[in-house]
C-alpha cells in the first residue's frame, strides 16, 4: 500500500516534544497513573494487582467491551471492537470499506486519515467541505447531494477537530435518517463526545442511529488518556465488525493488557474523568475567548461547539505559517498552521484541552506585541 505522508504527524514529530508549550495539542491533559489508579474500584484494582503479562483477547477483554457498551443505547458487548487508539479502528475500516470502485465522502478540513487511507485503498472520496463564513458548519443537503450509487461510507467528526463543530440535534437527524434509507455507512468519529460546551447539544451516538451507524471512540481526548492507545469501534453491523477483527489480526491482533484495564478503570469512573476533562476546557475557554476578543483587528475566531480545539484566522499579511515558526522559536509555544493540513486559508489549529494554557497563551499575547 501506497500512502500519503501524514503531514500532521511528521509536523509532531518535530515539534511535540521539542516546544516548551504546546497550543495546539488536540487531546486533554494526561492523567497521571497514580491519581488513575486511586478511581479503581474492588474489581478492577485486583485485576491490576494480578495482572499477566500475555496477549489478551482478540476482540478487546470482555469487561471493556461490556464497559464500552454501556456508552450506548443499543450496543451490546458483541459490538464492540477494540483497537490500539482510533487511528488503528480508523486504518482497518477504512481497508475494509473501500476499494477501488468505491465512493466515500468525508468532512473537512479534518484529521488525515480520515479520508487518506481511504484514498490509499483506492477508493474515490469527496471532501465534504466545512468554511468559516458558514460558522464551519455542516451542510447535511450539499453532503447528501454528493453521495453517489457507489458511495459506501460517509465520515462525519463531530465535535470537530480542528474547528469545533457540532451538527445540531435536527441536522444530524436529517443526515442519519438519509443514510439510513439508503443503506449507505455513516463512520461516526465520537472521539470528542462529551465535552460539548452545552450538554444539551450533545448527538445520539452513530452506533444507536441506525443498523449501519458506526461509532468511533477513543480513551485520548475526552477521557484524557491518550497515552494508554486504546479505542473502539462500536456497531450493530455484526458482518462489518467481524471483517474488520480479520483485517486486525494484521495490525496488532490484540490490544496492551496493561491499557485495557487502565482504560476499565477510567471508564468505570467516567463521571470523575469527564468532570476533570471538562474543568480544564471550562477553565481555558473563557481566556481564549477574551484574548480573540482583545485581538479582533487580528484573529478572526469562530468559537467552537464542543471538543478542544479551535481553528482561528490570522489576520496579518504574514502566513500563519511564518507566524508558528517565529513564535515556537521566541516563546516555545506551539501552533500548528492549517497548511499542514492541507487547508490554505491562513488559519492555525489551537488546542485548549492543557493545564498550562495561560502560560501559552501569555507567551504568544508576548509575542505578538513585540514580534
Ligand atoms: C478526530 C480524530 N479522530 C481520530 C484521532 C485518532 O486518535 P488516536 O490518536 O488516539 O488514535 C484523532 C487524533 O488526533 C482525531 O483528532
Amino acid at each position: 500500500m501506497r500512502i500519503a505522508e501524514f503531514a500532521l504527524e511528521r509536523f509532531f514529530a518535530q515539534w511535540e516534544f521539542a516546544a516548551r508549550h504546546l497550543l495546539c495539542a488536540s487531546d486533554i491533559q494526561g492523567w497521571p497513573m497514580a491519581d488513575l489508579l486511586a478511581l479503581a474500584d474492588a474489581e478492577t484494582a485486583a485485576l491490576w494487582q494480578d495482572l499477566r503479562l500475555g496477549y489478551s483477547e482478540a476482540p478487546g477483554h470482555p469487561l471493556l467491551r461490556a464497559e464500552i457498551a454501556t456508552l450506548y443505547d443499543t450496543i451490546d458487548p458483541d459490538d464492540v471492537l477494540v483497537f490500539a487508539g482510533a487511528e488503528e479502528a480508523i486504518f482497518c475500516l477504512s481497508n475494509v470499506m473501500l476499494g477501488p470502485g468505491d465512493h466515500a465522502v468525508v468532512t473537512w478540513p479534518g484529521y488525515q486519515s480520515l479520508y487518506e487511507v481511504g484514498r490509499a485503498a483506492g477508493a474515490d472520496v469527496t471532501l465534504h467541505e466545512l468554511h468559516e463564513s458558514d460558522g464551519w458548519a455542516l451542510d447535511p443537503e450539499r453532503l447528501i447531494a454528493s453521495l453517489r450509487p457507489g458511495t459506501r461510507l460517509v465520515v462525519v467528526n463531530a465535535p470537530h477537530n480542528p474547528t469545533g463543530m457540532l451538527p445540531s440535534h435536527a441536522e444530524w437527524a436529517r443526515l442519519t435518517g438519509e443514510l439510513a434509507e439508503r443503506g449507505v455507512h455513516l463512520l461516526s468519529d465520537e472521539v470528542y463526545r462529551y465535552l460539548e460546551f452545552d450538554e444539551a447539544d450533545r448527538l445520539g451516538t452513530g452506533a444507536d442511529a441506525f443498523p449501519r451507524g458506526i461509532s468511533l471512540g477513543v480513551m485520548s481526548k475526552s477521557f484524557a488518556l491518550a497515552g494508554l492507545r486504546i479505542g473502539w469501534l462500536a456497531t450493530r453491523d455484526r458482518e462489518l465488525l467481524a471483517r474488520c477483527a480479520g483485517f486486525k489480526d494484521y495490525t496488532t491482533i490484540c490490544s496492551s493488557v496493561p491499557s485495557e484495564i487502565l482504560a476499565l478503570i477510567a471508564l468505570r469512573a467516567r463521571d470523575a474523568v469527564l468532570a476533570r476533562s471538562r474543568g480544564i476546557v471550562a477553565a481555558n475557554l473563557p481566556l481564549l475567548d477574551a484574548f480573540f476578543d482583545a485581538h479582533a483587528d487580528r484573529w478572526c475566531w469562530v468559537r467552537p461547539r464542543g471538543g478542544s480545539i479551535g481553528f482561528p484566522r490570522l489576520l496579518d499579511p504574514e502566513p500563519a505559517a511564518d507566524f508558528v515558526a517565529r513564535l515556537v522559536h521566541a516563546e516555545g509555544v506551539l501552533l500548528l498552521p492549517g497548511t499542514v493540513i492541507g487547508h490554505d486559508g491562513n488559519h492555525v489549529r489551537i488546542g485548549f484541552g492543557r493545564e498550562d494554557l495561560p502560560v501559552s497563551l501569555a507567551g504568544l499575547e508576548r509575542f505578538m506585541e513585540t514580534g
